[in-house]
């Protein structure tokens, strides 16, 4: 069934563990996420850019979503607006049946500049207002996603937005999160601590000075009953890199969130990990090496089941990791 945010992350929390939010284009993606839900005995958490809406079209998207509960009833199921821009996008969002939205008010509404706390709290609230009136969960965003290494913010498309920012411009302050989260009354609060989105977050494996862990501890502490959101949080694995590489792609060595590191922010209030970058690559990967290795074939499906397989795995090795295998 579709349920809201809330519940389940209240869940999560009551039974210490972390749900991944796995971003959705297509059927085959949704398919892969619940073949691996049904595997592991995991509730679910599936999300949709604005972009994505628009690649997939919200009709398309809310009947695959329907399809997902009526085939896998045993399931809980959360629809999730991944960075809306506006007040507008959540509502199209939940007039399509989300069950849960994000208003990523750390950004104006081109979803490249960073917006001052006040634009924030405000389209926040009254986000927070209409989504809760129809029983709809709301994820707020507070600090500027973006490299620590670089100083360099984030535009919502992944590319550097701004120039040079200090570690306290770009990571969420503990005392702002706390008023912020009274001012709103959102239900989940995305944090920044150094990640970014895309494969390109980090030159060399992540130390304490570029993937601030520590501010997730300091947030959860002044905010103990408030669920906290991680978003660029692939772990952009070498093995799907090497994948890609051999089959004719040309990545540049790159480095993640560590799943390690992910799991002592579920620790500390950390209940929903965002996971985009990792299930592209599998995907890619997967179909490089079919039609690498039998460039004659053209059917769709053969390489289309094995993206499917390979997303399907990473989807598993996160549920297991989070914590959230065997509590659906
Ligand atoms: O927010 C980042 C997610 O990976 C979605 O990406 O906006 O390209 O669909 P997208
Ligand atoms: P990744 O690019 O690390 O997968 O992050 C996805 C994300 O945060 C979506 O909101
Ligand atoms: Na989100
Ligand atoms: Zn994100």
């Amino acid at each position: 069934a579709l349920i809201p945010l809330r519940v389940l992350l209240d869940h999560a929390a009551e039974n210490s563990y972390g749900v991944a939010a796995f971003n959705v284009n297509n059927m085959e993606q949704i398919q892969s996420i619940m073949e691996a839900a049904k595997e592991t005995d995991s509730p679910v958490i599936v999300q949709a850019s604005r972009g994505a809406r628009s690649y997939s079209q919200d009709n398309y998207l809310r009947h695959l979503m329907l399809a997902a509960s009526e085939l896998y009833p045993e399931i809980p199921i959360v629809m999730h607006q991944d960075h809306g821009n506006s007040p507008e996008t959540c509502m199209s969002a939940i007039e399509n049946g989300f069950t849960s939205v994000m208003m990523d008010g750390s950004l104006k509404e081109d979803g490249k500049t960073p917006a001052d706390y006040d634009y924030n709290v405000s389209v926040t609230k009254k986000v927070v207002e209409m989504a809760h009136a129809k029983n709809v969960s709301v994820e707020g965003e507070l600090g500027c996603l973006g490299s620590l290494e670089t100083g360099t913010g984030e535009a919502e498309d992944g590319h550097g937005a701004e120039g040079e920012l200090s570690h306290d411009q770009l990571l969420t302050d503990p005392e702002e999160a706390e008023r912020f989260v009274a001012e709103t009354g959102v239900d989940a609060l995305a944090v920044a601590i150094g990640t970014s989105h895309g494969a390109y977050k980090f030159t060399k494996a992540p130390t304490g000075d570029v993937l601030a862990m520590d501010r997730i501890e300091e947030i959860h502490k002044r905010l103990p009953n408030c669920h906290l959101v991680m978003h660029g949080s692939s772990s952009v694995p070498q093995e799907l890199q090497d994948i890609i590489n051999k089959y004719g792609g040309a990545m540049k060595q790159t480095y993640g969130v560590p799943v390690e590191e992910i799991q002592r922010g579920i620790k500390h209030g950390v209940r929903k990990i965002n996971v985009d970058t990792d299930n592209r690559m599998a995907i890619t990967g997967a179909i490089r090496k079919v039609l690498a290795e039998n460039p004659a074939e053209f059917d769709p499906r053969k390489y289309l089941t094995p993206a499917r397989e390979a997303m399907k795995q990473v989807c598993i090795d996160r549920m297991v990791a989070f914590g959230q295998a065997g509590q659906a």
